[in-house]
């Protein structure tokens, strides 16, 4: 496996039911970077995600993905995270008659070669002491799936699964909505475990609340589908600070949703992130 990670979204177009959602988004994320991207609701952040993670709803309609080179729009999902993409969903879905542990030690299988499965008295071990570490109960070992996990309880157990599989490419929806102040400290105690020179993250977040634990090199701002403003940890307290209005009124942008007109498009189609290094 390559030591490093070049992730690199370039002009993406993506379409669901015959709407177009992405517009034209461009982003390079490399091995030990946490980029951040915050927007107003319905810009298009959970939708990016679905569609880097390739969700069959979302049809792909222009611009390229690649990771360390390899054409990741090429790949099913499943390929997608056995290539080392990972996502954290916004709204984890519930999976009755599939136990935490049966989900979690096939996903870490099916990203093995076939004769070096992990032995179950291995992974038990690993699982109890990830689950150790995000405070979790070890009953949650054998629940199915997220059923009738409370909202925290659901991210937490997302977390789990990413420290388990071990990704290249961690993007993480919303991962802070409902979780409690000593859940939030933990799960970024979590991703802050995971930072690495091969390793890149994604966080998608409305408040700088977790970005103050787990700090991020780039912030990106979303708006009508698109990366429409970047910059540093500055720009998520400024954001915090004073909401959307001031970039909405430097780009000339009234509606910031997808859903808006065509002809409400005033900023350049292919508004590509500043380099920063
Ligand atoms: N499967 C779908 N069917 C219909 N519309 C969709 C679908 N997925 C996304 N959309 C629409 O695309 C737009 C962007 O949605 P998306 O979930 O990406 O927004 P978001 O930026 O993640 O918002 P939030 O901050 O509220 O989570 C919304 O108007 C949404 O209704
Ligand atoms: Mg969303």
């Amino acid at each position: 496996m390559a030591n490093t990670t070049e992730f690199i979204i370039d002009g993406l177009k993506a379409t669901v039911e015959g709407k177009e959602i992405l517009k034209g988004l461009s982003l390079t994320m490399k091995g030990g970077e946490i980029h951040a991207i915050m927007g107003p609701n319905g810009t298009g952040k959970s939708t990016l995600a679905a569609t880097v993670m390739g969700h069959p709803k979302y049809e792909v309609s222009g611009g390229t993905m690649t990771l360390n080179g390899a054409d990741v729009l090429d790949m099913a999902v499943d390929e997608r995270a056995r290539a080392g993409i990972f996502l954290a969903m916004q709204y984890p879905s519930e999976i009755t008659g599939v136990t935490n542990a049966d989900f979690l030690r096939s996903a870490i299988n099916a990203r093995r070669e076939e004769g070096s499965e992990i032995s179950l008295i291995r992974f038990i071990r690993q699982m109890e002491a990830k689950m150790k570490e995000l405070e979790m109960n070890p009953e949650f070992m054998h629940r199915y799936l997220n059923e009738g996990f409370s909202g925290g309880e659901k991210k937490r157990n997302e977390i789990l699964q990413m420290l388990l599989l071990e990704p290249s490419v961690v993007i993480l929806d919303e991962i802070d909505s409902g979780l409690d102040i000593d859940a939030l400290r933990i799960v970024a105690a979590g991703v802050n475990a995971m930072r690495s020179e091969d390793r890149s993250f994604l966080i998608i977040t409305h408040y700088q609340r977790l970005l103050n634990y787990v700090k991020p090199d780039f912030v990106h701002v979303m708006m009508q589908g698109r990366i429409v403003k970047s910059g540093g940890p500055e720009l998520a307290e400024r954001l915090e600070a004073e909401g959307y209005d001031w970039i909405k009124e430097e780009l000339g942008i009234d509606d910031e949703t997808v859903g808006g007109k065509e002809e409400e498009f005033k900023v350049p189609m292919h508004t590509t992130a500043p380099k920063y290094n």
